[in-house]
């Protein structure tokens, strides 16, 4: 339901506005202000001109051929059921919930009904009509039952560890019951503001070790139980009882597992954890992922701003922390959240391997309160968005990912092993292992109209920005691939064995996920303004605006609908913008039809197939928002904004529920205006106070499914 009386909040402050629409300080508290620095990517991969003849028609309509196929098979091994083994994998004894998927899987909608949300700067969420919303949870809410009471100007790292986390990214429900009453909230606490957190802020300079450690504490993950209210798509904490899976994880206690083939090497290793296997903690997680083994998988993005010391570095550690956004120049650089006050090992000048121990895809078991998390080095280390999993036709399990910076790359892992879709303990033993060992690849891409792209994002003549791919492999059987490297060099710097292969540069990989409908694979390329000028890559037809401002989507279709195939093709459906910007495409609709969208970041899926999109930084000037669009059907590339975020805030999660009635999203960082404070709010969501990161949940007033 529209909210009109919401008052719209002034602008804080001036000049805040940034790269893109993110205002300054989400650039320096979000990712250190990575703009500001030099593009980590310095390397000289191959030109795309090299590329085109590489490229056969016949590839491409071998591929589109293959995609119904890649349905069918996709929708049955991809969201397999899932159901309770009894017993946990490391044999305690944990009641895991009987249910059939975690994944939307309603045949309906095919068509989205619900009447656009106009842009706007409300300091509210904006549903369509005929829609409600409301509050799950919000940072400083009891999380760890008996959680101290949240009070803003007595926080403590003790506190902090038991209540909802800040700044809420990645966003999963997993159903605990089979009447559909239960469920299991995961998400993550990607990073800290402390300008909004902390009553009269003196200055990261002027927090005391005890406030460093409330932010180490405010990061991280949150499980909390949740229960429906009434017969509503609403759901709300469970706040009585035994809640037996409510957990917090933190940058602060929280030990990691490292597995797979880096696991133990010398590039792991600290003078605290002799072993390279010992982890605490982790960092700016953002997007994630559900597996098909009912674990969760969480990407450890801008790891690089938590660090200091590597001015000391020289030679080649000092080329690998520049191609991972570390900075090399100064002490104490503007993203440094100086945690080294409160734990040494976060200056790189005495522990120069910590900042090695940061950058992978985390999996946790949400099924196992007291099971130690895992860092998968199998799946290499970059600045990882997030990971989805699908099962291919052979069994074995496909994660695709990417690595969230201008002009890094897109990467899949095949595991060795097949998944086991038994229902006793020992097959999910089993499964807990699939991402320990496998085939690490990049991608490369070539282009059908190469001649044709000038950088204005006109579409060529041949009606679509396409072309084929190949899945180039890094570590193959356990053995490196890349001539001069050894396998844990690759799987430790990952970045820079994609450069040596001559990976495709893209326009900042976010959220990569399946369709669990169709098999293809959809990328949010969020923008890339470096994108264009001398001596930077210039457009292609992957990334075909130069100066990127609004970012566009990213279809692959594998070669034969084979999750494990080393060729696929690739389109792009959606070019964001306000649709009245030439430079702008909507599967070729009526673009008077469809709503402006600007930096999309976070993608999911209904269960009938229809692309979720939530944006980051809206260059438009409006608020963030959820977006859907069709995939298929007359209505295909019609995009419809279904929600807006409060002022200040970007749209993470976002999560359909299994039963297609409630869309969650996480409003993460509203309120984050340059100027800011808890005393100065350029928010007050959502208690009309102070602003507050939190999860909510939109419904539709009638019960039926979302979008209809
Ligand atoms: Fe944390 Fe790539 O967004
Ligand atoms: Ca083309
Ligand atoms: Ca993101
Ligand atoms: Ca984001």
């Amino acid at each position: 339901m529209q909210e009109p009386t919401r008052r719209h909040l002034p602008f804080i402050g001036t000049a805040k506005v940034t790269h893109s629409g993110r205002d300054r300080m989400t650039c320096l508290y979000r990712c250190g202000n990575a703009c500001d620095h030099p593009v980590p990517n310095q390397s000289d991969n191959e030109y795309f001109g090299d590329l085109v003849n590489s490229v056969s028609r016949r590839g491409l309509m071998r591929g589109a051929l293959a995609i119904g196929l890649a349905g069918t098979g996709v929708a049955a091994a991809g969201v397999p059921a899932f159901a309770a083994p009894g017993a946990a994998a490391g044999g305690t004894d944990v009641e895991l919930p009987e249910v059939d998927t975690f994944a939307a899987k309603s045949p309906e909608p095919s068509q989205l009904t619900f009447k656009a949300v106009t842009p706007n700067q409300v300091d509210g969420i904006v549903v369509p009509n005929g829609y409600e919303h409301a509050v799950v949870i919000k940072w400083g809410d009891e999380v760890v039952p008996g959680a101290p009471r949240f009070n803003v100007a007595k926080q403590s790292a003790e506190a902090q560890s038991k209540q909802f986390g800040y700044n809420n990214d990645f966003v999963a429900v997993l159903p605990l019951d089979r009447r559909g009453d239960q469920a299991l909230l995961v998400c993550n606490h990607e990073y800290t503001n402390e300008d909004l957190m902390f009553p009269g802020f003196p200055g990261i300079d002027g927090l005391s070790v005890e406030q460093l450690r409330v932010a180490m504490a405010a990061h991280g993950m949150s499980i909390v139980e949740l229960e429906r209210v009434g017969d509503t798509g609403r759901w709300v904490p469970v706040s009585k009882g035994r809640r037996r899976y409510n957990r917090r994880v933190t940058a602060l206690a929280t030990h990691f597992t490292v597995d797979g083939p880096a696991a133990g090497s010398a590039l792991l290793k600290t003078k605290a954890d002799p072993s390279g296997r010992d982890v605490i903690g982790t960092l700016n997680n953002c997007a994630g992922g559900v597996t098909p083994w009912g674990t969760i998988l969480s990407g450890e993005e801008n790891f690089n701003q938590y660090f200091v010391g590597a001015e000391t570095s020289t030679g080649v550690d000092k080329d690998r922390f520049n191609r991972y956004g570390i900075d090399t120049v100064n002490h104490y650089p503007s993203g440094s959240r100086k945690w080294d006050r409160a734990d040494e090992r976060f200056d790189l000048s005495k522990h120069p391997n910590e900042a090695n121990r940061f950058g992978w895809i985390v999996e946790i078991d949400p099924f196992t309160p007291d099971s130690a998390p895992r860092k998968h080095t199998a799946l290499g280390r970059v600045k990882h968005e997030g990971a989805n999993v699908v099962i291919a036709g052979n069994g074995k399990a496909v994660a695709y990912m990417g690595d969230d910076e201008r002009f890094d790359y897109l990467y899949k892992f095949v595991s060795d092993k097949k998944f086991d879709s038994g229902k006793s303990s020992s097959a999910r033993r089993h499964n807990l292992t699939l991402l320990e060992s496998g085939t690490l690849y990049v991608a490369k891409l070539g282009f059908t109209s190469a001649a044709e792209i000038d950088g204005s994002g006109k579409l060529p003549t041949d009606g679509a920005f396409n072309g084929t791919g190949t899945w180039v492999p890094l570590v193959k059987d356990g053995q490196s691939q890349v001539p001069g490297m050894t396998t844990a060099e690759v799987l430790v710097f990952t970045r820079l064995a994609g450069d040596a292969v001559g990976a495709t540069k893209m326009d900042r990989p976010e959220d990569v996920e399946p369709n669990p409908k169709t098999g293809k694979i959809y990328v949010a390329l969020t923008n890339n303004t470096a994108r264009g000028p001398a001596g930077k890559a210039p457009a292609d037809e992957a990334n075909p605006r130069t100066n990127n401002k609004h970012g566009h989507i990213f279809e692959i279709t594998e070669d034969n609908g084979d999750h494990t195939a080393t060729t696929f093709t690739w389109t792009i459906p959606i070019v964001c913008g306000d649709p009245k910007d030439p430079a702008t495409y909507f599967m070729g609709f009526d673009k008077t039809k469809v709503s402006p969208i600007s930096c999309p970041d976070n993608v999911a899926f209904d269960g009938a197939g229809n692309l979720w999109i939530a944006t980051d930084g809206n260059a438009l000037g409006t608020n963030d928002g959820l977006f859907a669009v069709p995939l298929e059907g007359p209505e295909k590339g019609r995009l419809k904004q279904f929600l807006t975020v409060p002022y200040g805030a970007e749209t993470c999660g976002p999560w359909i529920h299994a039963d297609n009635r409630s869309a969650f999203v996480a409003v993460q960082h509203p309120g984050e205006i340059s100027g800011a404070s808890i005393e100065n709010p350029a928010s007050n969501w959502p208690d009309g106070d102070f602003a507050k990161p939190g999860i909510a949940v939109a419904w539709r007033v009638d019960g039926r499914n979302i979008g209809v």
